[in-house]
C-alpha cells in the first residue's frame, strides 16, 4: 500500500459528459475508503501554475454533481505544461514550465495526481510521471477512439444526442422530399457516424476510414429515387478525408456544408445540412455513462491507494483494469473498414460513398 494523505485531481483536454461523475466517485472513495484529502486542480495541469486557485473538494462539494454535463474543475485544450504560451517583454514566447507544476503539486501537499483527459492530456501525464510526480490517468473522449480502452465515457451519451438529431432530420427530410446531411464529431475515427447513422437509419455514413466520392454518394441517392425514396440522410464524420474534387472547393469550415454543396451541385437536388457541433459534448451523461465514469473514478483511486502509478485505468472483457500510460498513449482506436459493424450497415444497404 502506497503511503498517501492526500491527492490532487484535475479533468484536461475537451470535456465529455460524465468527467463529474469520476471526480464524484473519486472524492467520495478517496474521503470515505481512505481518509485522504483531495483538491480540485483548476482547468488541468495548468491550473497547478497558480497554486493558490486549487482548493481543496469535500464530500459536500461533489453532491449533486452525478447528473451535471461539463466539469466542475473547468479545463483547456491548449495547456501544457511542457510547452506553456506565455508573454515576455510584449512577445509570446513557449516555455517548459514542469518543474514549477511539480514544485506546486508538492507544496500544496499533494503525494500523487489523478489526471483525467484524453490521449492529449494522458501524454503530458506521462511525462510528468517520466520527472517524478505520482499519477493514475482516467481515460475519456466522446470520440471512444482510445485503443486501450474496450469504451470512454461520455461516447454514449454523444451517441444518444446524435441518434435523436438523426430522428429528427429523418421526418423533416422524408417530408421535403430532401437531401440532408448531419454533420458529426469525430476527429481521427468515425464511431459516432457509424453508430448514430445505424441507430438513427442514416442511408449514407461518411468516415475518416473510407474513402468516398461525391460521385458515388449521387449515384446512390437517384437508386434511391428508382425505387421511390425521394430523400436522403447522410451522416458525416467531420474528420472525413475530402476527395480530390472537394479538397478544391474546401475553404476550411464545417466539412458538412461541403458535401452538402457538392450534393446540390452535382445531383441538382435540394439539400439541407445540420452540424450538430458541441451539442454532443454537452448534457446531461447517460446511466451508461454515469456507470462506467463512477467505476473509473474509483479504480482510480484503488490504484493510487495500490501504488500502481504511471498506470491509466480501462474497459476490457467489461472489467474494470489498468494499462501502463506510456503504452495506452498514441495509439487510436478507428473504424475497421472490413468489421462487422461496417458489414453491417453495408448488408442493409447504407452506403460508404465507396
Ligand atoms: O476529441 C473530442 C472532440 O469533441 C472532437 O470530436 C472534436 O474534433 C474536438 O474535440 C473539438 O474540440 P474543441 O472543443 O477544441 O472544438
Amino acid at each position: 500500500m502506497a503511503d498517501i494523505r492526500c491527492i490532487g485531481i484535475c479533468t484536461g483536454g475537451g470535456d465529455a459528459p460524465g468527467l463529474n461523475a469520476v471526480i464524484r466517485a473519486a472524492v467520495k472513495a478517496a474521503i470515505l475508503k481512505y481518509k485522504w484529502k483531495v483538491i480540485g486542480i483548476p482547468d488541468g495541469f495548468d491550473g497547478l501554475i497558480w497554486p493558490e486557485r486549487s482548493r481543496e473538494l469535500s464530500l459536500k462539494d461533489v453532491s449533486g454533481i452525478l447528473p451535471r454535463g461539463g466539469t466542475v474543475l473547468g479545463t483547456t485544450n491548449r495547456g501544457n505544461p511542457f510547452h506553456h504560451k506565455m508573454m515576455e517583454n510584449g512577445v509570446e514566447v513557449t516555455r517548459d514550465i514542469s518543474d514549477a507544476v511539480i514544485a506546486n503539486s508538492r507544496k500544496l501537499g499533494m503525494d500523487a495526481v489523478i489526471s483525467i483527459g484524453g490521449d492529449g492530456s494522458q501524454k503530458i501525464a506521462q511525462e510528468l510521471f517520466a520527472k517524478g510526480m505520482k499519477i493514475v490517468g482516467v481515460p475519456k473522449t466522446i470520440d471512444n477512439d482510445l485503443c486501450a480502452t474496450e469504451v470512454t465515457f461520455g461516447f454514449d451519451t454523444a451517441l444518444h444526442t446524435a441518434t435523436d438529431a438523426v430522428d429528427k432530420i429523418h421526418t423533416t427530410g422524408e417530408s421535403h422530399h430532401r437531401i440532408m446531411v448531419v454533420e458529426v464529431m469525430g476527429r481521427d475515427a468515425g464511431w459516432i457516424a457509424l453508430e448514430a447513422g445505424i441507430a438513427g437509419g442514416a442511408h449514407v455514413i461518411l468516415i475518416p476510414e473510407i474513402p468516398f466520392s461525391l460521385e458515388r454518394i449521387c449515384n446512390y441517392v437517384s437508386e434511391r429515387e428508382g425505387y421511390g425514396k425521394r430523400f436522403t440522410i447522410v451522416v458525416v464524420a467531420e474528420g472525413i478525408r475530402l476527395p480530390a474534387e472537394l479538397k478544391q472547393l474546401s475553404r476550411g469550415g464545417a466539412v458538412g456544408n461541403l458535401i452538402g454543396d457538392g450534393i446540390a451541385l452535382t445531383a441538382h437536388k435540394e439539400v439541407r445540412v445540420s452540424v450538430l457541433g458541441h451539442i454532443q459534448r454537452g448534457g446531461s451523461p447517460s446511466p451508461f455513462d454515469r456507470i462506467l465514469a463512477t467505476r473509473f473514478g474509483v479504480a482510480a483511486v484503488e490504484l493510487i491507494a495500490q501504488g500502481g502509478f504511471g498506470k491509466m485505468v480501462c474497459l476490457r472483457n467489461e472489467r474494470i483494469e489498468s494499462v501502463s500510460i506510456s503504452e495506452a498513449v498514441g495509439h487510436l482506436k478507428t473504424v475497421d473498414p472490413q468489421g462487422e459493424l461496417v458489414c453491417t450497415a453495408r448488408a442493409i444497404g447504407i452506403c460508404f460513398g465507396d
